[in-house]
């Protein structure tokens, strides 16, 4: 055995699903002195061959989550825009949505450029390999931005939803914050920063998109944009996997101690897409305003933190106030209820393949 290889072993000797090496460091692209033996194999520090051997599998959700993610795909072309008027809005309804274009394009960017270098560090086969089913999604739910933009949007306005945190200082401000927790552990690839990447990364995907979509589904429920709001709703399903997914890494990492950090960053993401929400959606439009925008979001950040054990922070937001949205746009997979504004069977078949996407 090479020197090399000696030091890498002992830095993956421990055995519990904790991350415990005093190295932290990427898995090997090839690890000829691993083993892809069940009993070794653990989701971080471990010391797989790295080969994708899935002729057994230790984390069996993975497998499940697999076959969702698959059933799920899409492509946004494939998707008639044809009836979508964005002559027809109103100019706050033009500028919100704009606006939140403008920031789910930044999101999808960021995690096609950084949920690969999550991967690097995962050494169990069947979950590093929906970390690249999830980039690919997250791919493409950047080109169903243009494809909407380029259907709908004026010429003269399409480089400008590109361009908005140039001159938009709350969005600038966003987006630095969200990059600099990911780039910080680029930078200095430590054992508690990648705990934090975990964290941010799944507040990203459960909290940061959701005001943005219920203003979609808002316009669909009202007759307007219902082909960028199916869009949207596809974008949605995918997204909740990439939830279910880090749900269950966290579950597998975390230990009690961490409930207090963990807290406190919820509690910043809550003010930040808080404040986002009033920026730019506001009291300006009807069917939503700052007050229900802030109720959704310290709801859904209640059920984040429920499903990785933690006890709720937020009283007096049991109620969803955009049930009625989410229901109408069927995100609760009860196939096209009566009322519904998406008739494609393909949302039926999809939805009824995981039984409902609210449960995750
Ligand atoms: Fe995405
Ligand atoms: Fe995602």
């Amino acid at each position: 055995m090479s020197e090399t290889s000696i030091i890498d072993q002992q830095a993956f000797t421990n055995t519990s699903t904790q991350i415990e090496n005093p190295e932290f460091k990427k898995a090997r692209l090839f690890n000829p002195d691993g083993t892809d033996e069940l009993t070794e194999r653990k989701l971080i520090g471990g010391n797989s061959t790295n080969l994708i051997q899935l002729n057994n599998t230790k984390y069996k959700w993975a497998t499940k989550l697999k076959t969702t993610m698959y059933a799920n795909f899409w492509i946004p072309q494939k998707n008639s825009l044809q009836s979508d008027r964005f002559d027809l809005l109103t100019e706050d309804q033009k500028e919100t949505f704009t606006g939140i274009l403008s920031f789910l394009i930044f999101l999808d960017s960021i995690q096609t450029a950084n949920v690969p270098n999550i991967a690097d560090y995962i050494t169990a086969p069947e979950v590093k390999m929906l970390l690249a089913i999830q980039t690919f999604q997250e791919a493409i739910h950047a080109d169903s931005y243009q494809y909407i933009i380029e259907s709908v949007i004026p010429r003269e306005l399409r480089n400008g939803i590109y361009d908005r945190w140039r001159d938009d200082k709350i969005l600038f401000e966003r987006n630095k914050f969200i990059a600099g927790e990911f780039q910080a552990f680029l930078d200095n690839p430590t054992e508690q920063g990648f705990k934090r990447v975990l964290i941010a990364n799944y507040l990203l995907e459960g909290l940061y998109f959701y005001n943005g979509f219920q203003f979609f589904y808002l316009l669909a429920a009202q007759g307007a944009m219902t082909g960028a709001s199916r869009i949207i709703k596809l974008i949605n399903k995918d997204e909740l996997t990439h939830v279910t997914l880090f749900r269950h890494i966290i579950s597998e990492t975390f230990t009690e101690a961490d409930h207090d950090w963990v807290i406190e960053m919820t509690k910043k993401a809550v003010d930040q897409e808080v404040a986002w929400a009033h920026h730019i959606i506001g009291d300006r439009i009807l069917g939503m305003d700052k007050k229900s925008c802030e109720h959704y979001t310290k709801h859904l950040a209640n059920r984040r933190l429920v499903a990785i054990k933690i006890d709720p922070i937020y009283e007096g937001v049991e109620e969803n106030p955009y049930r009625h949205l989410e229901e109408r746009a069927d995100m609760h997979g009860e196939g096209n209820a009566k009322g519904g504004f998406f008739t494609d069977s393909a949302s039926y078949n999809q939805s009824n393949a995981v039984g409902g996407f609210d449960k995750f």
